[in-house]
Formats: structure tokens, sequence, C-alpha cells
């Protein structure tokens, strides 16, 4: 097998730091694209790319916070054109499923010239367990809009194995991959499961998505992260195409996805759960 220079947006993040342990594992020599990486990557300080970008093959994007907000856009034209100028072949992209605003960026790596894979998700099982769903969890009560949304979640394992494979195998080149899990849940059915796994008691409350945003815009929340969420309430959790199952995890991987249950019992063993708020504060 060929060695590959492989740059990893967001390397310590969700999907990136899965991305970088496996492909390590099979003896490929990873970058870190992150502020805090050296050499360090900003998404918002592009002086830097081109350091980042040097001698690199490959390069695996997740943008941060989303490829909605306002100046994702250019900044996916500016990584393309920098690595271009850098000779990298492959750009493999983590979008999101039910995601409209995101496929303007998609088609700027549709059409760069160089090779791609779009890989494009649902929302992730471990919002619950390493990002803004975590502390609602924890509180043992989680407030949130759109509780009849059916989501088809997806774990961030499963998109790792499919993002590195999208990296070093040919056969996915050119092609738009759209991962999720194999059954669709509420949110209120999303945090029965994990309240059943960690054998704590956690209530789910509906709200509308007006409360939601006034309660966000009380505790101090800035506005351009409230705007998102908005956003992907709205726009993401209220498209239809969200909730379609696929069985792309399964044609590229050959296995089933990780259903919920399983991701919330092997989170829960980890005692992540159960650990109070003052102490995740400390
Ligand atoms: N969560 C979901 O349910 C979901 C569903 C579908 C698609 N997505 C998409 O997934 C993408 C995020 O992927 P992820 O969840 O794997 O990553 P993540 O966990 O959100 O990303 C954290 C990583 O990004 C780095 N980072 C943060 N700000 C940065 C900046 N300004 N410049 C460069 N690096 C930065 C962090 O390192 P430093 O702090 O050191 O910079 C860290 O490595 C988003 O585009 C989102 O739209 C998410």
């Amino acid at each position: 097998m060929k060695t590959e220079n492989i740059l990893v947006i967001g390397g310590t993040g969700k999907t990136g730091k899965r991305v970088v342990t496996r492909l390590e594992e099979l003896g490929h020599i990873v970058r870190i694209g992150s502020r805090s990486a050296s050499p360090a990557f900003d998404w918002h300080q592009p002086d830097g790319w081109a350091q980042a970008l040097e001698g690199i093959d490959k390069v695996y994007i997740t943008y941060q916070p989303d490829l909605a907000v306002p100046g994702a856009l250019e900044s996916i034209e500016q990584l393309v054109k920098e690595s271009k100028r850098a000779n990298v072949k492959k750009l493999v992209i983590l979008s999101g499923k039910g995601e409209r605003e995101a496929q303007l960026c998609e088609q700027v790596i549709i059409h760069s010239g160089l090779e791609y894979t779009i890989v494009r998700a649902s929302w992730f099982n471990q919002n619950f367990s390493e990002n803004f769903l975590l502390e609602p969890v924890l509180e043992g009560i989680v407030v949130l809009p759109q509780a009849e949304a059916q989501i088809p979640w997806v774990d961030a394992d499963d998109i790792a194995d499919v993002v590195t494979k999208a990296l070093i195998e040919d056969r996915h080149n050119g092609k738009i991959y759209q991962l999720t899990g194999s059954r669709t849940l509420t949110f209120g059915e999303a945090v029965a499961e994990i309240a059943k796994a960690s054998n704590r008691e956690i209530q789910f409350v509906p709200v509308s998505i007006k409360e939601y945003g006034d309660g966000m815009r009380k505790a101090g929340v800035p506005e351009d992260f409230a705007w998102l969420i908005e956003y992907l309430f709205t726009e993401v959790l209220g498209n239809p195409e969200l909730a379609e199952v696929t069985s792309d995890v399964e044609k590229i991987l050959g296995r089933k996805p990780i259903d919920f249950r399983e991701y919330a019992t092997k989170v829960a063993a980890t005692g992540i759960w159960n650990t109070s708020i003052a102490q995740t504060h400390e």
C-alpha cells in the first residue's frame, strides 16, 4: 500500500480525531489541521494555509462551525485554490444531509478539478456526548424544539470508517454519500435510550423554536452560535429529506451502521453521563 500524506482539518474534532487514528493505524502520514496544531490551520487565517498544505496528497475537510455559516463558501473556494497550488490530489469533505446551503460548498469541491468524495452525514450520535447536548443530558433535562422530527442518527465511528476509505480508495472518487443510521429516533426517544443506558432520569421537554432561541439568548449564548442552532433546527430538521434512512454505510463498509442503542450503551459504560455538571465545570 502506498503511504499518503494526509491533512485532516479539524483533526482533534468529533470525526477528525477518529479519522486520524484510523489513517495512522494504516501507516499513513497525518498532519492535523487546527488552530492549536503546528503548523496552525485556522479557517480565519488563510495566510497560514500554504504551510499546512505543503507536501500533502489528500485533505479531509471539516469546516467549523458549519458549511452554512456566512463566509464558508469563500473559505472553501480559497482552500481549493491553495490545494491546487500545493499539488493536492484529492479532497474529501464532510457535509450535512438535508442541508441545502452546504451544497453550494459541495459544488466548489465537485468543480475543483481535483479528485473528491462528498460525505453528507445526518445528525451525529456524538452530539449527546461530545457536543452541545452533553450539558443538558448531565443536567437531567433536555429542552429542545422539533420534538416530532424523525432523525436517522449516525455514529461518528461510522463516518470516520467511510471517510478513511474515501481518502485511500480510488473507487470512492466522484461519489456523494449520504450517511445515516438504520432507523430514525426523535429527540425524546434518543434521550430515553440514554436515560435507560445510563440508568438515570433524564427529562425531555419539547419547546417551540422561538422559545428555544429566546432561551439561548437569555442564557448569553453568542449571537452567531444562536443563529446557527436556530438554522439547524429550522432548515435542516425541518427538511423532510433529513428523515430518509439510507444504506450507504452498509454499502461502503459491508456491515450495518452502529445503532443508537449500541452507541448509548458504549458511552454509558465510560461513565461520562454520570458525571455531575459541577465536576465538568471544575
Ligand atoms: N454535529 C452534527 O450532527 C453534524 C451533522 C452533519 C454534519 N456536520 C458537520 O460536521 C462539521 C464539523 O465536523 P466535526 O464535528 O468532526 O468537527 P468538530 O468536532 O466540530 O471540530 C473541532 C475541530 O475543529 C478545530 N477547529 C475549530 N475551529 C477552527 C478554526 N477556526 N479553524 C481551524 N480549525 C478549527 C478544532 O481544533 P482547534 O480548537 O485546535 O482549532 C478541532 O480540531 C461541520 O461542518 C458540521 O456542519 C455535523
